[in-house]
């Protein structure tokens, strides 16, 4: 296979591509590489590549012409890669079907970009290494080259090493272990010394499920698991972060119509949904907060209906679901249940339609892989501002920039537990 890259920096590449499995394959002529410069394309006396954006603005943009002259230079047929921040991510299986090219050309932009207009000249796949910014473009085609390149047969030591890695199979790797058996009181897993490669085999594959639910659990929505897989998950799953978020459904003190605090009444849909949210889900626990005696009496006959008397026999799915539900007077009461529970003050993460928030569904993910979080949800027209503004955090709105987004509370429930945990979490 031939590298042919495009860059300002031809000397950037001397040391990556004279040292290690690169150099070892250029030797062996498992890849080629050639260097071409846009500026031995120019013809002034600076040998200008690049001027000053149309419409203003910081920093300098290549040239189009010294570009298109060096694109004109690579072989009939050369696949064209421009590495750019907007680009399809980089992944596996992008590198598979780029090692299946003759040649590839890596076109590295410098300084603001390049002008736009290459993109309508040549047909480019666009490509960019993460979400965010390098100096160039040539530090993401060295990272590009090596995924490319160890998918060259000859490339690595053991052909089967490329099939066994982090996203082959789409999920991440299993750990790896060497001599010594035991490091500072830690010990490699006896399993590993067992001799025995079924084992060895079925540990590895658990370790890689293990690994890619906690890392990454989105790399294992859709793909299809073995029966063994999927009851190995379910046991995970007891331990998932779902466990330290908590719900609280306030009625005081919340907004009315007008605006000014006041006290709703509980709504007996509201205790169902939520609660058959809180039971698929798996939560830690949802709290009705009324401060209304009469309201509390309510909804306790309401429950122990279901969770004990006729309900529960007539249905015992819903006393299930309804198992984790809890009256409390005050939210303050819901925060020492939930600290009570988990053994630490949980983070208040309180919920509006209107205000902007400060934290996101996948940020509140990252809270619960380590300590709890209570969601706080307001009935009437909304939380008041005093609880909004004790709150740890409030979440960003459900569908801000839509004009209209009055969900009833239960399908905000619904909708912001499940952009949370998803399927996997
Ligand atoms: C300073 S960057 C230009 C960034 C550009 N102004 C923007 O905001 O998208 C210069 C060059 O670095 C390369 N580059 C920077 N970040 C990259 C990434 N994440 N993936 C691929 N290429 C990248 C591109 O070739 C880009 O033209």
């Amino acid at each position: 296979m031939h590298f042919h890259i495009v860059t300002l920096f031809p000397e950037y590449f001397d040391s990556p591509l004279g040292c290690g499995l690169i150099a070892k394959a250029r030797e062996n002529d498992i890849l080629d590489v050639s260097r071409i410069n846009p500026r031995e394309f120019t013809r002034d006396r600076h040998r200008t590549v690049d001027d000053r954006p149309y419409g203003g603005g910081p920093g300098m943009v290549m040239l189009l012409d010294p570009l298109v002259q060096a694109l004109n230079e690579l072989p009939a047929g050369c696949r064209k890669v421009l590495l750019t921040p907007k680009g399809k991510p980089m992944d596996q299986p992008l590198a598979a079907s780029l090692a299946g090219e003759t040649d590839l050309a890596l076109i590295c932009g410098r300084y603001e970009g390049i002008d736009a207009r290459l993109e309508e000249l040549f047909d480019l796949d666009l490509v960019s290494v993460g979400d965010f910014v390098l100096n160039g473009g040539e530090a993401a085609a060295l990272c590009l080259m090596e995924a490319v390149a160890r998918f060259l047969p000859g490339f690595l030591g053991k052909q089967e090493s490329a099939g066994e890695e982090s996203f082959s199979r789409g999920m991440l790797e299993y750990p790896h272990y060497t001599r010594p058996e035991e490091y500072a009181g830690l010990k490699v897993p006896d399993v590993l010394l067992s001799g025995d490669h079924g084992r060895i085999a079925a540990w590895r594959r658990q370790r890689s499920l293990e690994n890619t639910f906690r890392m990454r659990p989105e790399l294992l929505a859709g793909r299809l698991l073995s029966h063994e897989d999927l009851d190995f998950l379910k046991g995970l799953q007891r331990t998932r972060p779902g466990r330290n978020l908590y719900l609280a459904l306030v009625h005081h003190p919340v907004k009315n119509k007008t605006g000014q605090d006041s006290t709703t009444s509980l709504t007996n849909l509201d205790i169902h949904d939520i609660g058959r949210v809180c039971a698929t889900y798996g939560l830690g626990g949802y709290y009705l907060c009324t401060p209304l005696k009469d309201q509390q009496v309510l909804a306790r006959r309401l429950l122990w209906h279901w969770r004990e008397g006729p309900g529960a026999q007539a249905n015992p799915d819903r006393a299930r679901a309804l198992q984790g539900v809890e009256v409390v007077a005050s939210l303050n009461d819901a925060v020492e249940k939930a600290a009570g529970l988990t053994g630490r003050r949980p983070r208040i993460v309180a919920t509006s339609a209107a205000a902007t928030g400060d934290i996101d569904c996948g940020e509140v993910l990252q809270c619960l892989r380590k300590s709890p979080v209570l969601m706080v949800l307001g009935t009437g027209y909304g939380l008041s501002d005093s609880v909004i503004q004790e709150a740890d955090n409030l979440l960003a709105p459900l569908r801000l920039l839509g004009g209209y987004n009055h969900l009833s509370v239960r399908s905000a429930a619904s909708i912001i537990v499940d952009r949370i945990l998803g399927d996997l979490a």
